[in-house]
Parts: structure tokens; C-alpha cells; sequence
């Protein structure tokens, strides 16, 4: 049985690719950062988990013995997610692991997003210690917005109007299991972004159709996001994030779905997709 060492599995992303690769019978081992937060990944499918502290990078030689591929994505906005990166990476190497798989983000060159850039030079650090890394750039996931749909109203800080190719996470998740369990992936790069381009005006009224209940999609100044929701991140995760939205006015974020719809073998999911069956 194939083992796969998932890094930030009880995440977002984490649990649900530890989740598509239990359901193959895939043997999953969660790197977390305590036994308390191990039991989320337990939720989700994992047979094991390995403690490790990611900033520093104790217990990955430990968590990387025996197994036979990596899935590793990044903390959210980390200051040092291409140290992080370089750790995991090194220690794969050191380990003599060739299957590696490294979830970044669509257009991680896009140099108005610093946290986009920090994966681009991830993607790069972990290039030198492993040519045939895999890598998957995925959009921003429908399931970020199931929530504020469900509570009828999309609330951001930036334009209404921007289209964005919004992905379903759980299409992320069957392209991760199969780039870590079939061949002919290796050393290649692929944009995961979602079959239609919507606003988040689109969004609310999709949502308002499938719902069968008034959705509004509303805008709030920056400033206004700033004293609320903004409040409670560091410093650095706040201006990553100011300056995610700034980019976001200027241009959305939108992708070619043409690779997601070959690697996936069939129609990617769209938002009412989502929505009717979160
Ligand atoms: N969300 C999107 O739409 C989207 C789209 C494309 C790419 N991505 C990328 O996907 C990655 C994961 O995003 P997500 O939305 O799944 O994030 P998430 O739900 O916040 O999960 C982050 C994971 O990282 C762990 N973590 C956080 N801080 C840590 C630290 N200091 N040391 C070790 N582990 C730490 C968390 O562990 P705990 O559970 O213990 O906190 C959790 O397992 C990010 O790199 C993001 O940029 C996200």
C-alpha cells in the first residue's frame, strides 16, 4: 500500500486531500503540529500522524521515514513558507523520496502578491533539491465562499465585478491523488483553475438561484475590513492580504481550465455544483 505524508493536513486543503486519498486506500500520514490538532486529521482519514514543527523543521526526518510521497502545501500567507519549503524539501531528498508533490497557487509569478511570490520561490527551492517535483496551482476554492452563501451574504473587500475562475477543492483533491499515485507526472506544473469565470456578483446571484433565498453580494472598504476581520492577523498576513485585494480590483484572479478537465477526465465542478452539495 502506497503511503503519502500530507503536510498541513488538518487544513482547508489538507483534510481534503487526506479525505480523496483515503477514499483510494491511499495510507495517509498527517503532519501536524500537535497530537490535539492530529485528531482533525484523524476525522479525515489518516491512519498515522507525525508530529513536526514546520519552522524549524523537527521531526520530519521522523515523519518522512517509510513513506513514498509527499503532499506538501504552506500555512497560509507564512512569512517563511520558502524556508518551510527548503526543510521539507531537503529532508525529502535526504529521505531518497522522487515523489513529491508541492501545492502552490495560480500565478505565482503575479508580482503585485507577495504571499504569490513566496510560492513561486518555494516552487523554486524545492526544484533544486527534487527535478521531478510535481506542481499543482490551484485558483481560489468555491468552498472559501459556501458559508457567506449559505449566511445570503458574499461580503469582500474589493470589486463586485472581478472575474475569478474559482475552483471546486474537492476537483483539487482528485487531481492530488492522482499525481501522487499514478505515473507520468513527474516534474510538471499544472493550473488548476474552475470551468466558469464569475464575479462575486455572479457568485450572489448563482447563489440566490440555487439557494432559493436572496444572496447579496456586498463590498466593504478596506478600511472597514482593516478594523474588523483584518484585526485579528500579524502585521505581514494583513498587508499579504491588502495587497491580495488590491490585485484582486485590478484583474481577479482567472485561469485556463483546459488542464483541470484533462487531468480530471470529465467536466470540472461549478459553483451550483458546490453549493447543492457542499
Ligand atoms: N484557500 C484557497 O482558496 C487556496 C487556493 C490556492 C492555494 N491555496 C494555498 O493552500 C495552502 C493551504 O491553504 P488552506 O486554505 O488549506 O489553509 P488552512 O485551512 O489555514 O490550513 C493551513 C494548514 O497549515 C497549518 N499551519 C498553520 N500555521 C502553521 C505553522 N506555523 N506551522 C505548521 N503548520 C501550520 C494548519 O495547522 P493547524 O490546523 O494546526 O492550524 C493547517 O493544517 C496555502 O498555502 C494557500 O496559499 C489556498
Amino acid at each position: 500500500m502506497t503511503t503519502v505524508l500530507v503536510i498541513g493536513a488538518t487544513g482547508k486543503t489538507g483534510r481534503a486531500v487526506t479525505r480523496a486519498l483515503a477514499s483510494q486506500e491511499v495510507d495517509v500520514r498527517a503532519a501536524v503540529r500537535s497530537t490535539e490538532a492530529g485528531k482533525r486529521a484523524y476525522a479525515a482519514g489518516a491512519r498515522s500522524i507525525s508530529v513536526v514543527d514546520l519552522e524549524s523543521g523537527v521531526g520530519l526526518d521522523e515523519a518522512l521515514a517509510g513513506v513514498d510521497a509527499v503532499y506538501h502545501l504552506a500555512p497560509n500567507v507564512h512569512p517563511d513558507e520558502v524556508g518551510i519549503a527548503e526543510r521539507v524539501a531537503a529532508a525529502a531528498e535526504r529521505a531518497g523520496l522522487s515523489r513529491f508533490v508541492f501545492h502552490s497557487v495560480l500565478h505565482p509569478d503575479e508580482a503585485s502578491m507577495p504571499h504569490h511570490l513566496r510560492k513561486a520561490e518555494a516552487e523554486k527551492v524545492i526544484r533544486d533539491h527534487l527535478p521531478g517535483v510535481t506542481v499543482l496551482r490551484p485558483a481560489a476554492y468555491h468552498q472559501n465562499l459556501v458559508d457567506a452563501a449559505a449566511s445570503g451574504q458574499l461580503t469582500v473587500p474589493y470589486s463586485l465585478d472581478a472575474p475569478f475562475t474559482n475552483v471546486d477543492l474537492a476537483d483539487v483533491a482528485q487531481v492530488a491523488v492522482t499525481v501522487l499515485t499514478r505515473i507520468g507526472h513527474e516534474g510538471l506544473t499544472y493550473d488548476l483553475a474552475g470551468p466558469e469565470v464569475l464575479s462575486v456578483r455572479d457568485l450572489a446571484r448563482v447563489a440566490t438561484d440555487v439557494l432559493g433565498r436572496p444572496v447579496q453580494a456586498i463590498r466593504v472598504d478596506v478600511a472597514e475590513w482593516v478594523a474588523g476581520p483584518g484585526a485579528t492577523l500579524s502585521a505581514q498576513a494583513r498587508d499579504d492580504l491588502l495587497a491580495m485585494f488590491a490585485s484582486y480590483d485590478r484583474g481577479g484572479l482567472v485561469g485556463d481550465p483546459s488542464t483541470l478537465r484533462r487531468l480530471l477526465g470529465h467536466e470540472p465542478g461549478t459553483w451550483a455544483q458546490v453549493l447543492a452539495h457542499p
